[in-house]
């Protein structure tokens, strides 16, 4: 049987992967953001998983104002890294699971959650820099070291989905995961956040304080996490903190219970602040 053994909360800054990229990651500035991802990288060789269960959402590459889907399933054999403006980020193509990804779309849809089945899809910083900050440069020719399930989660064009929706959304992920025949070791990432606005006049906002906040109750009391509201994110977090409500479909696929083995918070990177966490679960 498929089991989740642990659920890895990234940010995805873009900045982080540009820096990664140009070899930049040792300057004053970026030593302390790479710093706390030292334990992660060590645990990632240690935890090797079968597959990854990447939640993310899309900047505007590979949907547009054209297409807005609330939750789509990455069903595809491969998953090209998208041209985000400056080209595409020169790190290995991703590749899918395609057999355990159809389980989880049949399993969620009957479940009564409606997903858009995605057969093709380029994927960009969303999902590429929670995989290079745990597992490092990929040497030219390499791979990655396992493969990954996409789940693009619309968190740019309001309404977003509810931080309860996407809890209860990794409930029924889980159960899907639970279901499937096949020994695998998943691990599942939530990723995005934390607070930051982009534009108008609180560009520039970072509240660690809430950030903190939030980080405790995702681990100790995701009731109290998931009870977060639109609002709320919007008047503590800035417009661009919603993409914490990811961070919710990953801590509905784990136990009620779970280990935190690390955690990292670090103010600034870019015009956010880096949080990030590894929960394990106890069975
Ligand atoms: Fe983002």
């Amino acid at each position: 049987m498929a089991r989740i053994t642990a659920g890895i909360a990234c940010s995805h800054v873009p900045a982080i992967g540009v820096a990664m990229d140009t070899g930049i990651t040792g300057q004053p500035y970026w030593r302390p953001v790479f710093e706390g991802f030292e334990f992660s990288r060590k645990w990632a060789r240690e935890n090797r998983p079968d597959v990854i269960f990447l939640v993310y959402n899309d900047h505007c590459t590979a949907f547009d104002a054209s297409c807005i889907p609330t939750f789509a399933l990455g069903c595809a054999a491969a998953f090209a890294p998208a041209d985000e403006g400056w080209g595409p980020r020169p790190v290995p193509v991703v590749q899918g699971h395609q057999k355990l990804a159809s389980h989880i779309a049949q399993s969620v849809i009957l479940d009564e959650f409606d997903l858009t089945i995605m057969n093709e899809m380029e994927v960009d910083h969303g999902l590429t820099v929670p995989l290079s900050v745990m597992f490092g440069e990929i040497p030219a020719g390499g791979a990655w070291p396992a493969p990954v399930i996409p789940l693009a989660v619309n968190v740019v064009q309001y309404p977003a989905p509810t931080a309860n929706r996407c809890y209860d959304l990794g409930r029924a992920i889980r159960r899907a995961i639970d279901s499937y025949p096949e020994e695998l070791n998943v691990h599942i990432y939530g990723t995005g956040g934390m607070s930051h606005q982009l534009q108008a006049e609180r560009a520039g906002l970072i509240n660690a304080d809430w950030d903190k906040a939030f980080m405790d109750k995702l681990v100790n009391d995701p009731a109290a996490a998931k009870a977060i509201s639109h609002l709320e994110f919007l008047r503590e977090t800035g417009s661009e903190g919603i993409e914490m409500v990811m961070w919710l479909v990953m801590r509905g696929a784990l136990d009620e219970h779970v280990t935190e083995v690390h955690r990292h918070y670090h103010v600034p990177a870019s015009n956010t602040a880096v949080g990030h966490l590894i929960l394990e679960n106890h069975a």
